[in-house]
């Protein structure tokens, strides 16, 4: 693995991966997104038609490929050498991602390509998802689970996917949070949860930059100011 690895888990809506993002780049880190990879990996298998046979999509995945690639400014998921960072943010993406991110298999090829992709970097990666500290990377130097209540993080996604943002519209991200988190939650294989060795940060009342902040100083705190 990368010689530092930072886990940084939660529920969807916490900020994970814009937190991680600006942590990376503070640190002079990666980031990898492992959702992105997910998200990617479902809208292969929703072009292919493919239904959620798990050995399916995982011989899709290997023969188009799907991947993460390291470029000169952080990793970007791909589907057969095509940026797909707009398209996994599809509607019908984010609907399907956590019926494929279910299966086992589906699991272990992306852990697999994930531990690689940690690896070729060269400083240390910053790594959010829902099972980093757990499964993926369970010796990460920094452990952080991000949270936040379930109003805000309604909130905050509305605002990042510029949707309507009347109480109304809230409402409706809400539902599709909460959705999504029992879904991942109650899954049985590597259910969203933090590790027991990981740092508990609540958000809640937090602005982006003080969570920001605060990551770097637990980072910073264990992996030594020179990271
Ligand atoms: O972080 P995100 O919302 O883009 O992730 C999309 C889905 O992928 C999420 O609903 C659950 C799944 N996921 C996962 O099961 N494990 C991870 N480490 C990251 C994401």
């Amino acid at each position: 693995m990368a010689s530092r690895v930072i886990a940084l888990d939660g529920p969807a809506g916490s900020g994970k991966s814009t937190t991680a993002r600006v942590v990376a780049e503070k640190l002079g880190f990666g980031h990898i997104d492992s959702g992105a990879l997910y998200r990617a990996l479902t809208l292969a298998a929703l072009d292919a038609n493919l239904p959620d046979q798990a050995d399916r999509i995982v011989g899709l995945a290997r023969t188009l490929p799907v991947r993460l690639a390291l470029t000169g400014v952080g990793y970007r998921p791909e589907v057969a050498g095509v940026d797909v960072s707009a398209a996994i943010r599809e509607t019908r993406v984010t609907e399907r991602v956590s019926a494929v991110a279910a299966l086992p298999p589906v699991r272990e090829w992306v852990n697999a390509e994930l531990r690689g992709a940690a690896a070729e970097h060269p400083a240390g990666v910053v790594i959010d998802g829902r099972d980093i500290g757990t499964v993926v990377f369970p010796e990460a130097t920094v452990k952080i689970f991000l949270t936040a209540s379930g109003e805000e993080r309604a909130r905050r996604r509305s605002r990042e996917v510029e949707l309507d943002a009347s109480e109304a519209g809230v409402r409706r991200v809400r539902a599709e949070l909460d959705r999504r988190d029992t879904a991942d939650s109650t899954r049985a294989v590597a259910p969203l949860s933090a590790a027991p060795d990981a740092i508990v940060l609540d958000g809640t009342s937090l602005s982006f930059l003080e969570q920001v902040d605060a990551v770097v100083r637990l980072a910073r705190k264990t992996i030594g100011s020179h990271a």
